[in-house]
């Protein structure tokens, strides 16, 4: 990506092109190591849990000014360099015919899974992702409510991730119908991961049109295939994915348990590669090369540490990247529920302090 483009070609102020987390994916010199967290609009939070007594999760997403007030407020509470969208990943699922419901207890539920090729009968790919206005408007309502100078980006979910929820039906251990669908019927597979990747690519570059500076694709899951499967399955439609995002929109390439993967994640493409704690952050960007940016890596779970362990960790991340351009700090996978909101923020001032150049 050029970082030399002359200000009148870009399409965003300078206060946004010139902020850390921006500046970091160019793997351009940054003050401090920028740092935005996964998940950091959530139920750990008692004002997010607050909010939710009185609206359900679904009505919460569906509410621009409810969504906008959430990103915004856990941005400006956290003090990290980037805001993230209030949405999920599921909801593309509703305007492609699936029943979508997020039971308590249960997590996120699909009511009318794919089971069979015949299932696919009459999907396609959503030319008009109109259907979703509310996430657009929500992204239009953040990007005027931030400060300046902290990029807001969007999100949606990856293939592979959002076809295992579609044939699972929910969550699962070890995505024994997502796999069996794909060995059996590779066709049928392929239809259903160009209907995804195709819509989830218009839904992204809308977002980007309505606001959004950098794009995030969680493939949560994908850490489930081996890297045979991940070459044959998975890796063309994520190479159509990235290839179909607006050039200058810097896009994270994510997932988990991911360390066997990590090249061919690289190869699909993205401009920022999302590393778990499961790999050294250095060993990690050693083998992705000097071409990307990273992002990570800190284990979600340290946060329940004491404030020295949460330090020692976080140094030592800081010290793997080396002050190299191209790192952005963030945990290896999202802030867990019951995480005490004091060490979150300790962590984010922890990052910015240590890595003050
Ligand atoms: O702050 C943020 O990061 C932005 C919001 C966000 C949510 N979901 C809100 C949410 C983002 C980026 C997501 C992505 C998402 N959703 C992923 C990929 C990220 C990951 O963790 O790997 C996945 C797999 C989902 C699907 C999903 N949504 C599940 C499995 C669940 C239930 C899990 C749980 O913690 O209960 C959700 C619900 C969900 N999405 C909540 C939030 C804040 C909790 C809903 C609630 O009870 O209020």
């Amino acid at each position: 990506m050029p970082s030399d483009l002359p200000t009148q070609e870009r399409t965003i102020p300078d206060a946004l092109w010139n902020s850390r987390f921006l500046r970091a994916c160019r793997r351009e010199p940054v003050d401090a190591t920028p740092v935005w967290l996964m998940r950091q609009a959530g139920r750990y939070m008692s004002e997010y849990r607050s909010l939710r007594s009185k609206v359900s999760f679904l009505e919460l997403c569906k509410n621009p000014e409810l969504a906008a007030e959430t990103t915004v407020f856990a941005a400006e509470t956290l003090g990290v360099d980037a805001a993230i969208l209030f949405a999920d990943i599921l909801l593309i699922l509703e305007p492609l015919g699936f029943d979508l419901e997020f039971s308590k207890g249960e997590g996120p539920v699909i009511h009318n899974p794919v089971r069979s090729v015949g299932d696919l009968a009459g999907m396609e790919p959503l030319t008009d992702v109109s259907s979703l206005g509310y996430v657009y408007e929500a992204v239009r309502r953040i990007r005027a409510e931030l400060p300046a100078n902290i990029p807001l980006i969007g999100f949606a979910g990856a293939p592979f991730t959002l076809a295992c929820y579609a044939i699972e039906g929910g969550s699962s251990r070890h995505y024994e119908k997502a796999k069996a669908f794909m060995y059996s019927d590779p066709g049928a597979w392929n239809a259903l991961m160009t209907i995804l990747t195709d819509s989830t690519a218009r839904y992204l570059n809308a977002q980007v049109a309505a606001g959004a500076q950098a794009v995030q694709i969680f493939d949560s899951w994908v850490g489930a295939l081996g890297p045979d499967d991940y070459r044959r399955f998975v890796q063309p439609h994520m190479r159509r994915l990235f290839s179909q995002i607006v050039p200058e929109v810097p896009a994270i390439h994510f997932g988990t348990d991911t360390a066997t993967l990590l090249e061919l994640q690289r190869d699909a493409g993205g401009t920022v590669i999302g590393l778990d704690w499961r790999v050294e952050l250095d060993a990690g960007w050693e083998r992705l090369g000097p071409e990307v940016a990273v992002q990570g890596n800190l284990d979600p779970v340290v946060l329940f540490a004491p404030l020295a362990e949460i330090g020692r960790q976080t140094r030592r991340i800081l010290d793997q990247a080396a002050g190299r351009p191209g790192h952005i700090f963030n945990l290896g996978h999202g802030i867990l529920p019951h995480t005490p909101v004091d060490h979150v923020r300790a962590l984010v001032q922890m990052v910015h302090e240590f890595s003050a150049r």
